[in-house]
């Protein structure tokens, strides 16, 4: 028979020894371990406990409470270093996953858009100031969108005046690059119903060897109203408008006799230079009553303007540029300027 007192006196030990290891374990894998040799299955305590039966009912009495009281307090010991614990844990986590976002002060510099960018959104802020709305087209079209329904049918002269890049695709000669923004107007008239005001910046492609004034690939913006009543005066006084809001009040706008197929009349966009001379922007005039047609507007209800203007151009001007390549080119040392 063995004396209660001796399983109490190593209850105690047992319990002081085990809230100590609690307090020194260094991660939840220790606390663990401890926990599973002090109170897990085959711990001391446990082991002590399967003794009780061998022991006097009142001794068992006080040992089985003992038991219990240094279980209690070596639980409430783990529950207390586990908390901890894991707050310590994901805090430790957390650093070794920070990122650190601040910038090196030596490389604190901020990038811009480019300046064609800035002038296509420039070009789009005047003009849904004057309550126009902003829609783009496909770049690779069909010849009915890029000519016929712009009044250019097959084999007319005025074909010549773009010299297309054709796209490897059905029939020879039926798809193409569009040459320039104008057949966004056709689909745009196609989808909405008068009256329209709306502007159409893109990208548009010719068979053009690159120079100074010239790139085969570049930037136009389309613009088309079709309202009751529109006339001549109403394109000339939103050209002039246009023109003192982007380039400044200084700066005036002249329209010169031209031929475009799908306006009549038709007009050269032409502003004043600083210099006393004038620069040819783009095209504009009345729509022509066959485009109308080609989209089943009545000419006789409606009348409309257009224009189409070279945004590669403009940003050229406005900033001084010499060369229309370097728009292109991307050199950092001339981007960073602007
Ligand atoms: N699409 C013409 C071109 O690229 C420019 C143009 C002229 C557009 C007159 C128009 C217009 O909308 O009315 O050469």
């Amino acid at each position: 028979m063995t004396d209660p007192q001796q399983h109490i006196d190593r209850l105690h030990e047992l319990s002081a020894a085990a809230r100590e290891q609690i307090a020194n374990a260094a991660s939840l894998d220790e606390l663990k371990a401890v926990e599973a040799g002090s109170i897990g299955k085959k711990g001391e305590l446990t082991l002590l406990k399967k003794q009780l039966g061998s022991l006097d009912p009142d001794d068992r009495k006080a040992v089985g409470q003992a038991v219990n009281e240094a279980k209690s307090a070596i639980e409430a010991a783990i529950a207390a270093r586990r908390a901890t614990l894991e707050v310590e844990a994901r805090r430790a986590q957390l650093e070794a996953e920070r990122l650190d976002l601040t910038e090196h002060p030596a490389r604190r510099r901020r990038g811009h858009l480019h300046i064609t960018t800035a002038s296509r959104d420039r070009l789009e802020d005047v003009f849904v100031g004057m309550g126009y709305t902003v829609a783009e087209g496909p770049e690779v079209e069909t010849d009915w969108y890029n000519f016929e329904a712009l009044n250019i049918p097959p084999s007319h002269p005025a074909r010549g005046m773009w010299d297309t890049l054709y796209v490897d695709l059905g029939e020879p000669e039926s798809t193409l690059l569009r040459t320039h923004t104008s057949p966004v107007q056709i689909r745009v008239m196609q989808a909405a119903k008068p009256p329209i005001y709306m502007i159409m910046p893109g990208r548009a492609y010719r068979r053009d060897t690159a120079d100074a004034t010239h790139t085969p690939v570049f930037h136009q913006i389309e613009g088309l109203v079709v309202d009751r009543g529109i006339s001549f005066a109403d394109l000339a006084g939103t050209l002039e408008a246009f023109t003192a809001a982007f380039f400044g009040p200084g700066i005036h706008s002249r329209l010169r006799p031209s031929y475009f197929p799908f306006t009549e009349p038709s007009a050269e966009y032409d502003i004043s230079t600083a210099e006393g001379g004038w620069l040819e922007l783009g095209g504009c005039g009345m729509v022509h009553p066959n485009v109308f047609r080609a989209v089943g507007i009545d000419p006789e209800e409606w009348t409309g303007f257009a224009f189409g203007f070279g945004i590669d151009r403009m940003a050229k001007t406005f900033h001084g540029l010499a060369d229309l390549r370097d728009l292109f080119t991307n050199d950092v040392r001339l981007l960073e300027q602007f």
